[in-house]
Formats: structure tokens, C-alpha cells, sequence
């Protein structure tokens, strides 16, 4: 229920108008309207300024409080962890940083080695350093090349933007780091050829066609989301995956995986590449690593490719020369750890498919009724659905419509994403990442809001 504002929150409001800057955000209507405060979360919940109560269908807006809010446990983790020791350098070694490499290990076989920093796109910009020095170091600097897919985002500094292929995200933000370059994206829905059959096979042999067009002696590296996530949470097609491993292997290309959002359970899988198969030789976690209760992030590799780092120890330029100030901070691995407990002990793993079922029946029902509904994609808790104004010309519906939707649901107290500002003319998928606890009285109350919101802003 909504309550007047005490006079501190009010005027913390005000401080919050006059003096933060909000990310992704256009500051000119808060001249005449006070900006969103989300001021406490418990479970699925958050509350806002005024004390009204949200569902959270995005855990923490983008894809990150996997095991809901309000967890003493981690509090307290991360709270014990501080009064023992804070910080140091990630140069020498700590008691949580071990202990939360080994249990992630134990979950990923064939992988061996935990790099720590502490946000997603500075996990990317690793893997990236990583690959452009074993091409100095071994090849001479000629393979230093890195692909990308259109419609994957890696993350926001300069080079992880480089890396990344969403054209809105990228505009006014160049010139970007050179060596790196796009392949074509893998969206069914949105087949590029005439002849749809066999998709996921033909869209992963373009990128052999790039490795070809590029010399394959210059390309160093793939990344690629698993699903992809702000791009319009894309699901890869059959064969895909099969084909690209292939690929890499053939033409000897790294397979970075970004499992930034869709890592540590989101898709009903400790990793999303584990769906399929894959031997990545990066990988790369942020977001639902402590589930945003501390600042985290890990560059994951194989025991090959950290090998090639000490190969030559008399040289004193053959190590990776790389540090993260606050890579070294504990309350990150403390956090983590009791993170993945809970995912554990409360079967979030299971708890996840089996919900994440539910919500792809639930949208293919809503599908069903609307017309607006041109495709629904998901993998866990992990959906989308994707709005068009006509099924047969699958012309995208505007972002505007997608934005009544939202904020029908918001006024519902339902918090739903959408595609924002990635791709030129095509942010019109309906995002949906709710915490691995949802139980099906929560997705039926998401499907209720957006259900409301359709009926109003998507009828076609
Ligand atoms: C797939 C993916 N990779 C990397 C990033 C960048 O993470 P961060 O914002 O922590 O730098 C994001 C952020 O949304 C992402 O979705």
C-alpha cells in the first residue's frame, strides 16, 4: 500500500533528483516528476519510495538477484568475511577467493582456473587481454583477432562495446577498439536466408565464413552469449552450437562463452553452455555470481589455455600482466559461496526448469490470444516474447508500445524488462528473469500483469 513519504525519505528523494545520476536513464522529465527509488526488497518483492509493494519479474532489473532479496545468510557471510579480513590484493591468495574457485570448479568440468574482478564487462575485457596475449606470445601477434555476433552484448566500457553487437548501445560512443569483428546473429524468428531449413547449421557456418574472409591464422577468439540476453533473449536453433564447436576447433578459435546473465542457474543449468554441450575455453560470470550481494566477477579457463602463461618464466613479459584492484576484495567469494549453497540446498537448479516451463506455457498462452505475440524464446527463467504488428511481415512493434506495456505492469506493481535502446528498430521484446525461487502464484501474477498490459497497449 502506498504511504506518505517521511520527511527523510522525502528528502533523500530530492537529494537523489538533484544529485544521482541514473544509469540508461533520460534526466529531463525528473525536472518536473521525482525519479524511481527501490528502497527495500525481501524474496520476489521490492518497494518503492512511496511504499508500494512490486513483483519482480527481472531480478534487480537486469537478470541479477538470482535467490531473491533479503538473505541474512549472505549478509552475514559477507559480514564475518569483512571483520576477518576485507581486502587484499589479488596477487597473493584468500581464504574465500580458494574456497569459492574450488566449489566453482566442481561445477564445470573441464574447466580449471578462476581470474576475479568485479563486473561483467571487466570479466570480458580479461578473457579479451588474455587472448591478445597468448597471440603475442605464440603467434607472433597475428592471432589477436576478435569475433563477435550481432544482437550479443559483452558490456559497456570502450572495448567490451567493441565486442559487442547492438548498434543503439554502441551509437556516439567511438571510435572503438580495433580487431574486432562481428559475425551474423542466430535468431529463427528473424531467418536471414530464403531457406529457413537446417537454420541453426547455416547460421553457424557464417562464421566460419568471417574466419575465412578474416584468415584464420589472425582470428584469436569467439565470445558469445549461450542465450543471448539484452539482444532480445535469443535461444540458439538446433545444430548450432554442434557446428560452431567444430568450427573453433577446426580453425584452432577460442570459445569465449559469456555467461554473464545466463550463468550460475538462470537457464535451469549451472551455465548455459552446459545445455548444449560445449567446451568453452573462457568463460566469463558476473551478475547472479552472489546474486548483486557483493561485486563480483570471474574469468574461467581451461588448465591449456592458463598454461600458456608460464611456458616460458625467464621472460619477464609472459605472464598475464593484469590486476583488478577490487578483484581482490573477499566479500565477493564469501558472498558467491553462500550464494551457491542456497542454489544447492534449496534445489534452485531444479526449481528453475520447472518453472521456467511453466512461464513458456504461460507466454505460449498469451501468445495464443494476442496477435501481437509473434514469438516466445526462453531457456529457465530466462523469457521473452517478442511483439510484432503483423505475424506475417513480422514488421516489430515500436518501442512506445512496449513501454505502455512495461509501465502498465509497473502500475499493476508488476516489474517487467523489455529491449531497451540495443538494436535499431527492433526493441520490441518483452523480457522476463524472475528470481530461481518463483513459485507458479508469482508467474501467474506476471502473467496476469502482462496479460492487463497487452489487452490495453497490444491490441493489433
Ligand atoms: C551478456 C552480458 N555480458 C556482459 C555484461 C556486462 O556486465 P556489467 O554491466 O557487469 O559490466 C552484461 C550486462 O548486462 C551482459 O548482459
Amino acid at each position: 500500500m502506498n504511504k506518505a513519504l517521511d520527511t527523510d525519505t522525502a528528502a533523500l528523494v530530492q537529494a537523489d533528483r538533484k544529485h544521482v545520476w541514473h544509469h540508461l536513464t533520460q534526466h529531463k522529465p525528473y525536472e518536473a516528476t521525482d525519479p524511481l527509488m527501490i528502497v527495500k526488497g525481501d524474496g520476489m518483492r521490492v518497494w518503492n519510495q512511496n511504499g508500494k509493494e512490486h513483483l519482480d519479474a527481472v531480478s534487480g532489473g537486469v537478470w541479477t538477484v538470482n535467490v531473491g532479496y533479503g538473505r541474512e545468510s549472505i549478509a552475514n557471510a559477507v559480514r564475518d568475511q569483512l571483520v576477518e579480513l576485507n581486502y587484499f590484493a589479488g596477487s597473493a591468495g584468500t581464504i574465500p577467493g580458494a574456497k569459492f574457485a574450488e566449489k566453482l570448479i566442481s561445477k564445470m568440468p573441464g574447466m580449471s582456473r578462476v581470474y576475479y574482478s568485479n563486473s561483467g564487462s571487466e570479466a570480458n575485457e580479461k578473457g579479451y587481454k588474455i587472448v591478445r596475449q597468448i597471440a603475442h606470445q605464440h603467434y607472433a601477434g597475428k592471432k589477436h583477432k576478435i569475433l563477435y555476433r550481432d544482437r550479443d552484448y559483452h558490456g559497456t566500457t570502450i572495448t567490451a562495446l567493441s565486442s559487442s553487437g547492438q548498434i543503439e548501445r554502441k551509437q556516439q560512443y567511438g571510435p572503438y577498439t580495433p580487431g574486432f569483428v562481428e559475425v551474423p546473429h542466430c535468431c529463427e524468428y528473424r531467418c536471414q536466408f530464403d531457406d529457413a531449413s537446417d537454420y541453426g547449421v547455416k547460421a553457424a557456418k557464417e562464421v566460419e565464413k568471417v574466419i575465412l574472409q578474416e584468415g584464420p591464422d589472425t582470428v584469436g577468439s569467439l565470445v558469445l552469449e549461450p542465450v543471448t540476453a539484452g539482444g532480445g533473449v535469443i535461444t540458439p536453433p538446433e545444430g548450432y552450437w554442434e557446428t560452431i564447436q567444430e568450427i573453433c576447433k577446426k580453425y584452432d578459435v577460442l570459445l569465449h562463452i559469456d555467461e554473464v546473465v545466463c550463468g550460475v542457474g538462470r537457464t535451469g543449468a549451472w551455465f548455459g553452455y552446459q545445455h548444449y554441450g560445449i567446451k568453452p575455453d573462457i568463460v566469463t560470470m558476473a551478475k547472479g555470481v552472489a546474486s548483486g550481494y557483493a561485486a563480483i566477477s570471474c574469468t574461467v579457463t581451461t588448465e591449456e589455455v592458463f598454461d600458456k602463461f608460464k611456458t616460458n618464466s625467464d621472460d619477464p613479459m609472459s605472464y598475464f600482466r593484469d590486476i583488478s584492484t577490487f578483484g581482490g576484495c573477499t566479500s565477493g567469494p564469501a558472498a558467491a559461496l553462500e550464494n551457491m549453497r542456497i542454489i544447492e540446498d534449496e534445489n534452485l537448479i531444479d526449481n528453475t526448469t520447472a518453472m521456467g516451463e511453466y512461464l513458456m506455457e504461460q507466454l505460449r498462452g498469451l501468445q495464443n490470444k494476442y496477435k501481437v505475440i509473434g514469438d516466445v524464446r526462453g531457456k529457465g527463467l530466462f523469457c521473452g516474447a517478442e511483439l510484432v504488428m503483423d505475424r506475417q511481415t513480422k514488421e516489430p512493434a515500436p518501442e512506445s508500445m512496449l513501454a505502455a506495456i512495461a509501465g502498465d505492469c509497473m502500475e499493476q506493481g508488476v516489474i517487467i524488462g523489455r529491449t531497451n535502446r540495443s538494436l535499431d528498430g527492433l526493441n520490441n521484446t518483452i523480457c522476463l528473469s524472475p528470481a530461481l525461487i518463483s513459485t507458479k502464484d508469482d508467474i501467474d501474477e506476471i502473467i496476469t500483469a502482462i496479460d492487463n498490459g497487452l489487452g490495453k497497449h497490444g491490441v493489433i
